[in-house]
Formats: structure tokens, sequence, C-alpha cells
């Protein structure tokens, strides 16, 4: 029998990535169905949603007026992920060509939900964490891996604990054995993956007699023979103790690359969005891992605009900018998220002020990159190489997650090699393999 055709987009972070992973899975193993490229060719188009601002919403039923169009006689189109967590069916009611709403936490009902006349599940606390999914990945080289589903936290400004629900730990033995079927399966490269990684292990769905935390858990990957890199993404500054910065630190196979998310550089600010922590506890952990490992990397999300700042806050994220030099940051305007406190905070920061600071906290991050990308010219980094990229070039990232890329062609593909750098840009470091 001729399989279905899948045509999936993927909005969002790297939970929704493999989200659509385990949705490929489960469909394919189950339903027949194989990914395609193509939404004209489409038998079913789904879109897996992200809600973390307003912009993508938006967005949402345009484009589904834009498949609706499109599409094949009879095709089906399915609403997933975190718009589909908050808005349920109101989905329906706005476009009555949707045929099933899944939410972020009910993916392994996709094959119920492709089956049945307008399908609806947007559970939060519906528990996905002991499910086996069926295997399929976007890459080869690299695999994602949910240690945790949900999140715990109430900052002031976020969607997520709305759409995700409830966090939970998923069992170690689970990811150990996920990990060593990607292993056998050709992946050098573990990502973790979790809306607070390093609070891993405060709530198991089964009960457990040992505790175990994210460091344990790491070094509990690392022992898998075949793992040569691993990485993991989000981790909160709050539960950055000396224990998680000591694993970081000494483990050879975790990637000296950390996602540090500051949001405010304001100790009044961060009190305001709940985040936990201070300015100075902030510096203090980024300004350790600066001094501890002198080669790692420090990306970041920074929100600008958040209801009761003042140019004096500001210039406290300017000055945490300035300071931990992050080799990336991810800056945005506070977007007011429906069912979250700070969506009725006075003080609203009017939108011109807010593009602003936007723009002067961008143009110094581009001076910081410019100044960063010069220091590594000539220099010689191990790049392990995971993609295929236009004009002949191939990419890889560096330990500490540099974009690298040379010419050459699949046979790269999996290596790691020494590259000399020899024209480092911003966002891609361009260079020639010397061994
Ligand atoms: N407005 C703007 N940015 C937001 N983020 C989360 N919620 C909002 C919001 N309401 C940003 C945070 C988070 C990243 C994933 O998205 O910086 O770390
Ligand atoms: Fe990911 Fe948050 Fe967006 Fe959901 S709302 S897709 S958890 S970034």
């Amino acid at each position: 029998m001729s399989k279905k055709q899948l045509y999936i987009e993927t909005l969002g972070c790297a939970m929704n990535t493999r989200d659509s992973e385990h949705i490929i899975a489960e469909l394919s193993s189950k339903e027949n169905y194989e990914l395609c490229d193509d939404p004209k060719m489409a038998d079913l188009i789904m879109i897996n949603t992200c809600s973390v601002r307003q912009k993508p919403v938006d967005k949402l039923f345009s484009e589904i007026g834009v498949f609706n169009k499109l599409k094949k006689k009879g095709a089906k189109i399915g609403v997933c992920g975190c718009t589909a967590s908050h808005l349920g069916d109101e989905i329906f009611k706005r476009a009555p060509n949707v045929n099933f709403v899944l939410g972020a936490r009910n993916v392994s009902k996709v094959s119920k939900a492709v089956k049945t006349e307008k399908f609806i599940d947007v559970d939060i606390n519906y528990d996905e964490s002991t499910y086996v999914f069926g295997e399929y990945r976007n890459s080869l080289y690299k695999a994602y891996i949910n240690i945790s589903i949900g999140c715990d936290k109430s900052c002031t400004y976020c969607i997520v604990p709305h759409t995700r629900g409830e966090e939970i730990s998923i069992p170690p033995e689970l990811i150990v054995a996920e990990a060593k079927k990607a292993v056998k399966s050709g992946a050098k490269e573990i990502f973790l993956l979790g809306q607070n990684v390093n609070n891993y292990g405060r709530r198991f769905s089964q009960k457990r007699a040992s505790k175990i935390d994210f460091s344990d858990l790491l070094d509990m990957v690392s022992e898998i023979d075949g793992v040569d890199r691993i990485r993991f993404t989000s981790p909160h500054p709050l539960h950055m103790d000396d224990k998680f910065l000591n694993t970081f630190a000494k483990n050879r196979k975790i990637c000296k690359s950390m996602h540090m998310p500051l949001q405010s550089g304001s100790t009044k600010i961060l009190e305001a969005m709940k985040r936990g922590y201070s300015k100075e506890w902030f510096l203090d952990r980024a300004l350790k891992l600066r001094d501890m490992i002198p080669e790692v990397s420090i990306s970041t999300d920074i929100i600008v605009g958040f209801p009761g700042e003042s140019d004096k806050d500001f210039d406290d994220t300017m000055d945490v900018l300035n300071r931990v030099k992050f080799e990336q940051i991810f800056s945005f305007k506070f977007s007011p998220r429906p069912l979250t406190a700070a969506s009725k905070f006075e003080n609203v920061v009017d939108d011109r002020v807010a593009s602003q600071r936007l723009k002067i906290l961008q143009s110094r991050q581009d001076e910081i990159l410019d100044e960063i990308a010069k220091s590594r010219q000539n220099k010689i980094y191990d790049v392990y190489f995971e993609e295929l990229r236009a004009g002949n070039f191939v990419a890889g990232r560096t330990d500490n997650n540099a974009l690298v890329q040379v010419e050459g062609s699949e046979e790269l593909l999996g290596r790691t090699c020494k590259v000399k750098i020899t024209n480092p840009k911003r966002l891609t470091l361009y260079g020639q393999i010397v061994q």
C-alpha cells in the first residue's frame, strides 16, 4: 500500500522540534505515513505551534488559511503544540476546516487524532513521561532526548506552565536506554531537553528509591560508550549550584557551552518576573564559569520593556551584557501573554521605548560579537560535522557551540576534524580542515 504523505511545520523551541520527531515516529510506525516537504502533496498538514510571544499566534490563522487553499482535496489539517494547548477549541471556532487540535503534552494521541473526526485533547497534565515513542530523528548525528516535561516555575511573563503543565522528570533508566539506542544508530551527540533541565529529579513520574539530580544524570549519560558529546537546554540560573558547575567543568564529554537565560539585569525587574535570583547571583555564576572554563561560551535570553522597566533597570541589563560578553543572545520585546500575571501589570513600557532599547541592546551585542569573531581568527577547533549547506559547504559545531563551515561534502558528516578559522564572521566561522 502506498504511504500517506505528512507535511509538518515546526515553530518554537527545541522541545517542539523533538515533539515533531515524536509525531513523525508515531504516524510512520502506526499509521503508514511518511514525511514530505510539499504541503500540496500532503494527506495531512500539521502545524506545531509556539505561543511564547503573540507574533507566531497571529500567524497561525493566516497560515491555516493558506494551507486550506493549497491542500489536496480531502487532506486533513492538524494544529498541535503550545498554541493548541492555550487556545483549545477556539481554534475550531476560528478555523472550522481544522480537523484536530493536540496540546503540547498530548503528542502520543496523534494516532487517534488522525482517525477521528474533530479530535481535541489539550490536557496539560497528561503524563507522557514513560510513554515509549517510535524511532524518528531529524539528524543521524545528534539525538534530542527529553528528560522532563512541563515547568513548575511561575515566571510572571511566561505562558509555558499553562501550555505544558506541571513538571515531571522522566526516569533516568528510560533516558539512558534512549541514549544507547541513539548511539547504536550512529549519533555521537546527545542533546538533553527540558524546560528547566537543572531542576531534574524534583518529581519523578514513578516513585524512586534513590535520589538523582541533573549532575548525576549528566554523569550517567557520559558513561555510555559511544557518546562523545553531551549538550542540554535550558538550564535555569537559579539552580546553577557549585555541584552543577563542577560537573559541567570537569566532565570532558559535556560540551562547554551554557545557556543562561538572564531575562533582565535589574534585580528589581527580576523580582517582578519572579525569577528567584538577583543581578549579583547571575554575574557571580557567569563569571565563575568563565573563570573555571576559559573556553566556555555563554548564551542568553533577554526581554526588554517588561512592565516597570526604567532607564536605570535597562542600564543594569546593559551592564550584565558588557561584563559577561555573551557569545549569543536571543532578545525580545516583552509580549503580554494571556493567563500570565505580567499581562495585568501596570507601568507598561511605551512600545517606542521598548523598540529603542532592543535596538541599543542588539547593536552593542553586534559589536561584542565582532570582537569575539576577530579573536577566533587562525584558531584551530575540533568540529563535529552534522549538516550539508548550499554551495558545497558542510556545517558543524565546535565543542563550545560556534557554528563552523568548510568546503566539503557528505563524507565529512558524522566526523570530527580539526579546522583552522580563516574567515570568522559574527554568526559563522569559515575555515579549512587541517587534519
Ligand atoms: N515576552 C517576551 N519574551 C518572552 N519569552 C518568554 N515569554 C515572553 C514574553 N511574554 C522569552 C524568554 C524565554 C524565551 C524562550 O522567550 O526570554 O527565555
Ligand atoms: Fe517552546 Fe515555550 Fe514556545 Fe512552547 S511556548 S514551543 S515551550 S518556547
